[in-house]
C-alpha cells in the first residue's frame, strides 16, 4: 500500500482535494503502486485457486490476524486494535461476510456491517476488506470484493460504501476496478495516532436493485 501523500493536496487547498486524490489515482502507473507494495510478480495464475466461502467464528483467529496487519499500515482503519469476536461478530451482517481461503488457508476476508439503524436505510451497508500482506496482489481482493456485491444484491442490500484513507491507493484502485465511484473527500475526519486524516467516501449502488 503506497504511503506516499497524494501531490499538491496539501493543507490550505481543501476545496481541490477531491480533484487532486482522483489526478493522483489515475496518474500514477500501476508500476510505482505496485512497487510500493512488492506486488512485482502479478501475472495470469493470480486469483486462481482461490476459494470464497462464508467467514464463521472458527476463522476468526486467522482473520484477526489479517485485520491487525492492515491496522499495522496505519493506513486502513482508524482502528488501533482488533475487537474481540462477540464484538466483531455483532458489528458485522451475519449473511455477509466471507473468507478467501488458498489451499484451507485464510488469506483475506470482507464483511459488511449496516450504516444505520434508520429503517430507510436497511439496505446501505460499509464494507472491510482485508488480505493478509503475503496475499496481495493476486487478486484476491477482487475476488472477495466481487463475491460480498453478489451476496449483498442477493441480499437486497443496494447501496455498499466505504471510507479509504487517500493514501490507501491500492484499496481506492480495488473498490473503482468494482464499480464504485467516489463520493467525494472527508476533509479531517478524525485523528489517527494524533494526526488529522482526510477520508474518501465510494460507494457502489446496485443496478440491479430498482424495486
Ligand atoms: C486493499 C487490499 C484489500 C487490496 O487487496 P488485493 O488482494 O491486494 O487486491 P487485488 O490483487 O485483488 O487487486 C484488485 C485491483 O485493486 C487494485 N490494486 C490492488 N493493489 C494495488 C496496488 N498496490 N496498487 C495499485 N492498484 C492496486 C488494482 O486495480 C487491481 O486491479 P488489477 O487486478 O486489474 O490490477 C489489500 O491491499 C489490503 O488488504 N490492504 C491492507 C488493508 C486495507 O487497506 N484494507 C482496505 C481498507 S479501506
Amino acid at each position: 500500500m503506497s504511503s506516499t501523500p497524494a501531490p499538491n493536496c496539501a493543507p490550505g487547498r481543501l476545496e481541490s482535494r477531491a480533484a487532486c486524490y482522483l489526478q493522483a489515482a489515475s496518474a500514477r502507473s500501476g508500476r510505482d503502486l505496485v512497487d510500493n507494495v512488492g506486488l512485482a510478480g502479478r501475472g495470469a495464475d493470480e486469483g486462481r485457486g482461490i476459494r470464497i466461502e462464508p467467514l464463521g467464528a472458527g476463522d476468526w483467529p486467522a482473520v484477526a490476524a489479517i485485520y491487525e496487519a492492515g491496522i499495522a499500515t496505519g493506513h486502513a482503519t482508524f482502528e488501533t486494535t482488533v475487537p474481540d469476536w462477540p464484538a466483531w461478530d455483532a458489528a458485522h451482517l451475519a449473511d455477509h461476510r466471507l473468507v478467501a481461503r488458498d489451499d484451507g488457508r485464510v488469506v483475506g476476508w470482507v464483511a459488511l456491517a449496516p450504516v444505520s439503524d434508520r429503517r430507510v436505510y436497511v439496505g446501505v451497508a460499509e464494507d472491510s476488506i482485508y488480505v493478509a500482506p503475503d496475499a496481495r496482489g493476486r487478486g484476491v481482493g477482487r475476488a472477495l470484493l466481487t463475491a460480498v456485491i453478489a451476496s449483498a444484491e442477493r441480499g437486497g442490500i443496494w447501496t455498499i460504501q466505504t471510507g479509504i484513507f487517500p493514501e490507501n491507493q491500492a484499496s481506492v484502485r480495488l473498490h473503482q476496478a468494482c464499480g464504485f465511484r467516489m463520493v467525494g473527500v472527508r476533509e479531517r475526519l478524525g485523528r489517527l495516532h494524533g494526526r488529522w486524516r482526510d477520508v474518501l467516501l465510494l460507494e457502489r449502488r446496485s443496478p440491479a436493485i430498482t424495486g
